[in-house]
Parts: C-alpha cells; structure tokens; sequence
C-alpha cells in the first residue's frame, strides 16, 4: 500500500526515518516483499557506494604514488648528469686556483664559478634525495637533540615579528635517520612556515612520542601502524586551499614569485621522511594556519655516538690508485687532482681496460677509486675482480646516484665506502685519505 502511494525509494525513507528499532520492524511486517527487498537492495547500494568511494580513493592514492614515482626518476637522471658536469666544472676550477697567485683576478672569478657550482650541487643533492636515490648515512638520533641545537640557526631563519616557541617532549623516543637529512628537514619546513607569516605570527615547534593504530592508518594511506616519534611545525600563516595541498610535495612546485622559490623543499622533506619509513600529515586553513606533522618511526637502540669531523687539509698521499670513470672530463679532472697531491694514477675508462690496468701493474695497489655505474659491468662487480689481483687494493665507490638497484638489491653493501658526487678536490682527497689511513667507510 505504502509503496504503491509513494514509490520504493520514498517508503524506505519513510519507514527509516527516525522510527526506533521497535516500531520499524511493525512497520516492515506490516510491509510486502517488495519494499523489503527494497530496503535489502538499498543497503546494497549504501555498501556499493562505500566501496566505490574507496575503491576511488586507493585508485587517487595509486595514482599520485605513480606521479612522484615517474617525477622522481626524471629528477634522478637529471641530478646524475648534473653531477658529473658538476664534478669536472669544480675540480677543473679548483685546479685554476692552484695556478693563479690569489690575487689574480682570475682567482676571484674562479672563486665565483666555485660558488655558483656549489649552488648548482645543493640543487641536485635535493633533487636526489626527492628520488631517494642519496646514500643515506643513518644514526640513532635524538629528535630534541636535533631541534635544541639548531635553535640558533632557526631564529636567525626568521624574522623579527614571528613568535618562535619549542616544545620538546619528555622522554621522546629515540629515531633513526641521517642527521643531516633530520636537519633539512626541519630548516625546510621552518623556512615555509616563515613566508606563510610575512607580517608576523607564531611558530611552534614540538616534539612527541605516538602511537599509531589501525584506525588512523585506514584514513592516511600510505601510514603504517606502530609506534612514531612526531615533529610538528604549526605556523599561524595565509594558509593553503585544497588545490595547493594537493600539490605541495611535487619537485617544482611553488606558488612564490619567480626567484623566491624552487619548489624543493617540500619535496625533499617528502623524500626524507618516507626513506626513513615515516610520513606526513598535513593540516591547513586559508588566513589561519597550517601544521605539518612529520612522524618518523620510533627505535629502541641507543643514541649513536657523534663522530667529530678533521678540520686540517687533508695530507699529500703517496700511495697508487687506479681510477675507474667512463667521463673523459670527470677522469681527467680527477687524476689531475691526484697527481698533483702526489698520488700515481693509473687510469681506465671502462671495466676491460682496468681490469688490464691492474694486471699489469705487478707492484702494490692501494686503491681503487670506481664509478658504480659503469658499461657492462658494475663497481662492485669489477672491485671483485680486481680483488683477485690485488687483494691488498681498498676499494672507494662513487657515484652521481645510485641507482635503486644498487641500493635495494645490496650491490653496494651498507659497509661499502662511498663519495657522493659532485665532490670538491678537499672532499675528494679527505675521504681517500680516511679510507687510506683507518679504512673509515665514512668517506665523503
Ligand atoms: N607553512 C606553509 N603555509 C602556507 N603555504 C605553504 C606552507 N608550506 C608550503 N606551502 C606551499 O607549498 C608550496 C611548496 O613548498 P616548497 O617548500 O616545496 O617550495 P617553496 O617554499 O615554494 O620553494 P623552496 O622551498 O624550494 O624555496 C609553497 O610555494 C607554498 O605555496
Ligand atoms: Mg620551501
């Protein structure tokens, strides 16, 4: 009867609005067939709809992991190229130094190609911690350690009128992440919340220990459950819509003027954060603020201690190296460079024409100095096969990246020494020379 006067859609309605339980089972045997099929079918379509909602959400998700995955490999292949460029450009600047008397003026336009290579190495070194293709030097850190002693560095990031308040938490958990990238971090993120607040406001930055449960992780994908330490930058700045959230970690993307932004920072915050298993949680409201919570997995190992870094150039070598590097610039740069510290360079190309390099070389071998990358066969693979000649031969890997494979697939082993390109000549001489003197695998 009901069904008949109002149609099924409108007699589900009516019999579930507000009625109780009681009075809704009178009414629905009271009811025929039909509307409670109805009602069954509806609650179908409720379902479907759920999980087309969350079928469509996982799918948005999948789709942005792809984006940043594709962008991340372009930024990669950009950076690596750069870095070889950068390599040669640096060494063969650093070599016109030595040529000049310092007060030539030759000297100071080197000095200003040195500066604006340096600028160019700071944009790859993000690009390829974006692409989280770094080699990642990890300790056991304390986050308020961290954020106490960049407290100086911090406040004079900021301006004048911005109320800056750190609150650390008692007993924090301890994390595990390369402090340096810690530190970006929290510079990037800080730097953000700066020019959100250009006439002033309040940063807050706090530390705490949580847990997360399966609940929260259903709403924030890719989130795992488990126990986090959390740092939260909140600033009472301009905000941003929802558009611009959707966007904020991509390489290159940046609503400032042209020149006041690159769009890095986000990224490599994102970078950062993910390599280290954690993820971040973003909160924003136009002309109230924004919080950016960064939560990094929570370990019970002790604090590494810090090991404190030369500061005097590093000593003239007299010991031999064979270096293995397929750019011509880049091999010339760098023997050139030895030669002139007092180490003999025997150099090849490719992995053939090192492997015949240290055949014939019947005296001993100190170092092998190898790209990781190379035609046909890799710098590990090639370190083994040289280590049957000269087994005495301590090997240094470097690299413009390192390709996933060699991180992931443990072609270079977390003990493998390594010196991350673009290097400078001091740079250069400074890791051989620790991995010369006390096989220190921290060579760059
Ligand atoms: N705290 C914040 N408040 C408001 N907007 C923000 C905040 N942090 C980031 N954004 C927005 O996200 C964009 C991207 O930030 P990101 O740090 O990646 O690049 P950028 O700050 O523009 O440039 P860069 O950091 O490379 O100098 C910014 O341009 C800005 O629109
Ligand atoms: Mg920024």
């Amino acid at each position: 009867m009901v069904s008949g006067q109002l149609g099924e859609e409108a007699a589900v309605e009516s019999v579930r609005g507000g009625a109780t339980d009681y009075v809704l089972k009178q009414r629905l045997s009271r009811l025929g067939p039909s509307v409670r099929r109805a009602l069954a079918e509806a609650d179908d379509r409720s379902k479907r709809k759920q999980a087309e909602e969350a079928l469509r959400k996982s799918e948005d998700q999948l789709r942005h992991v792809q984006k940043m995955e594709a962008v991340g490999r372009l930024a990669a292949g950009v950076a690596h190229d750069f870095n070889n460029l950068l390599t040669a450009i640096i060494g063969y600047t650093q070599l016109m130094q030595r040529r000049f008397p310092p007060d030539h003026p030759a000297t100071k336009d080197a000095g200003e190609v040195l500066g604006a290579a340096e600028r160019a190495a700071s944009l790859t070194r993000q690009l390829l911690i974006f692409s989280r293709q770094q080699v990642l030097k990890p300790r056991v850190l304390d986050l308020n350690g961290i954020v106490s002693g960049m407290d100086r560095i911090l406040r004079g990031l900021i301006d004048a009128g911005i109320d800056f308040l750190a609150v650390p938490a008692r007993d924090l958990g301890r994390i595990k992440a390369d402090p340096g990238h810690v530190e970006q971090v929290l510079v990037n993120l800080v730097v953000n919340a700066r020019d959100a607040m250009p006439s002033g406001g309040r940063l807050t930055i706090e530390t705490a220990n949580i847990e997360l449960d399966e609940h929260y992780v259903l709403d924030h994908p890719p989130a795992q459950p488990g126990r986090y330490v959390v740092l939260a930058v909140t600033d009472s700045g301009c905000g941003m819509d929802a558009e611009t959230q959707a966007r904020i970690f991509e390489p290159f993307y940046t609503t400032k003027e042209v020149g006041k932004g690159t769009g890095l920072g986000l990224s490599t915050v994102h970078g950062i954060v993910h390599q280290c298993g954690g993820h971040i949680d973003v909160y924003s409201e136009i002309g109230v603020g924004s919080v950016f919570k960064v939560y990094l997995p929570r370990v019970d190992e002790a604090v590494d201690p810090v090991v404190s870094r030369g500061v005097e150039p590093p000593a003239p070598g007299t010991e031999t190296v064979l270096l293995v590097e397929d750019h011509a610039r880049v091999r010339n740069v760098i023997a050139e460079t030895l030669r002139l510290n007092g180490y003999t360079v025997l150099e090849a190309a490719e992995p053939g024409e090192a492997m015949s390099r240290a055949h014939e070389h019947p005296a001993r071998l100190d170092l092998l100095l190898t790209d990781v990358m190379l035609p046909g066969m890799n710098g590990p693979e090639l370190a083994r096969a040289i280590a049957r000649r000269h087994p005495e031969a301590r090997v240094l890997f470097m690299s413009g990246y390192t390709d996933n494979a060699v991180i992931h697939q443990g072609l270079l082993g977390s003990g493998a020494a390594f010196l991350q390109k673009p290097f400078t000549a001091e740079g250069l001489l400074r890791g051989i020379r620790a991995l010369l003197d006390n096989g220190l695998r921290e060579a760059a």
